[in-house]
């Protein structure tokens, strides 16, 4: 009676973390990756100034205000040198997963394939399969720094190949990549006529002196690609469900199509407020940057000490680590809460080869943060 395609979505594996949660007093909680962080106020203000204005109260343009449009230009071409048109070029989203399922929506027909990382975000895949076609997993591993080897993908690519999904940095690894790679990526789907969709909505949550490259500087004419990005992350905005897509010109027509057709664009202040928010983006990353990488410093060296193997994330909020004792990541996830009150989120929810690991998130307030790493080292498993 229902749709089909809701059947072949896997287990929504977060019921049962929830319940789990409910069944222990005073959890704390390593598992959302949801910044504590407060929206920086002058973006506030702006959204308060805004709201008072009767002219604002109506629907937005579908595509958004032009005024961000530019200022998503500029701030384009001074990150990553990249020039963008914000007429054409430029399409403001109600938050990137709204983004990544419309875009489907607009390239995807039935059948079609779509090759995601065997680790990732689970709105790739599953939204994939919502609009009908086949999602084919390249493998990411942690041996690879979890970093795809560019052969394999090319094995997996057939005739009915549409799509490759990229997230770098990445979510829930915390790996990132370097321009040459984007380079090799970039000549491979060139080859091969596909079209590469690339979440960078990490881009700014970085630790280290190289920033997350954008994946438009290896396609400079954006000729078959579109890149996510967002203001959930940097600006601490998740809950205001704000974020853009930009890239190659038809595929950002088709997505506005689906959209025009779909929802009636972002509230004209959000999207104001996100004005001020690009304006003073590196203002607002430092000092964020410098709250979330001394967290990250501590996690790390606790998480070491306990004996657990990562790589130490050089982005993102997140460490991805091996269980201990080699279990199973839901098992793992389970033990954590019962010997130590703390909640991670198990690998295994990001998809069949994250079994073995479990996600720490940095994103919880200072107070637990604290009391969270006072019970890592009185854990004893
Ligand atoms: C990899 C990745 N992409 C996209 C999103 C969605 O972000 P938003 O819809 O808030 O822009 C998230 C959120 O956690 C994420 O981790």
């Amino acid at each position: 009676m229902f749709s089909q395609n809701l059947n072949k979505l896997p287990l929504y594996l977060f019921d049962q973390i929830d319940k789990m949660k409910r069944s222990i007093s005073d959890p704390i909680d390593f598992g959302v990756g949801d910044p504590d962080l407060p929206t920086p106020k002058i973006i506030v203000d702006e959204l308060i100034k805004n709201v008072k204005k009767p002219e604002y109260h109506r629907y937005p343009p579908y595509d958004g205000i032009l005024e961000l449009k530019k200022e998503i230009s500029k701030y384009f071409k001074k990150r990553f040198s990249v020039n963008l048109d914000p007429e054409k070029e430029v399409l403001v989203l109600i938050g990137s997963k709204e983004g990544i399922a419309h875009s489907l929506e607009a390239f995807l027909n039935k059948n079609d394939k779509v090759l995601l990382p065997s680790i990732c975000y689970p709105v790739y895949k599953n939204q994939t399969i919502l609009k009908g076609g086949k999602p084919v997993e390249y493998r990411i591993r942690f041996e690879n720094n979890f970093v795809p080897d560019i052969d394999e993908i090319e094995k997996r690519i057939d005739s009915k190949t549409k799509i490759l999904f990229l997230n770098y940095p990445n979510n829930p690894t915390g790996a990132k990549v370097n321009k040459e790679f984007y380079d090799m990526i970039y000549d491979l789907c060139s080859k091969k006529n596909i079209m590469v969709l690339n979440d960078n909505v990490y881009s700014e949550i970085n630790y280290d002196d190289f920033p997350p490259p954008s994946f438009l500087q290896s396609d400079r004419d954006k000729t078959l690609s579109c890149e996510f990005h967002s203001f959930s992350k940097v600006f601490n905005m998740t809950g205001w469900r704000i974020g853009f897509i930009v890239g190659n010109q038809k595929m950002i027509e088709m997505v506005k199509k689906i959209k025009t057709n779909t929802d009636s664009g972002v509230f004209i202040p959000i999207q104001k407020a996100a004005v001020v928010g690009l304006k003073n983006i590196e203002k607002i990353k430092e000092s964020n940057v410098k709250v979330l990488k001394k967290r990250m410093e501590i996690l790390s060296e606790n998480l070491y000490s306990k004996g657990f193997e990562f790589h130490k994330p050089l982005s993102t909020y997140y460490i991805f680590t091996k269980t201990l004792n080699n279990m199973d990541s839901l098992s793992f996830t389970k033990l954590l809460l019962k010997k130590a009150g703390i909640i991670t989120t198990p690998g295994i929810g990001f998809g069949k080869d994250g079994d073995g690991f479990v996600r720490f998130s940095i994103t919880l307030n200072e107070k637990d943060f604290y009391r969270g790493i006072e019970k890592i080292k009185r854990m004893k498993i």
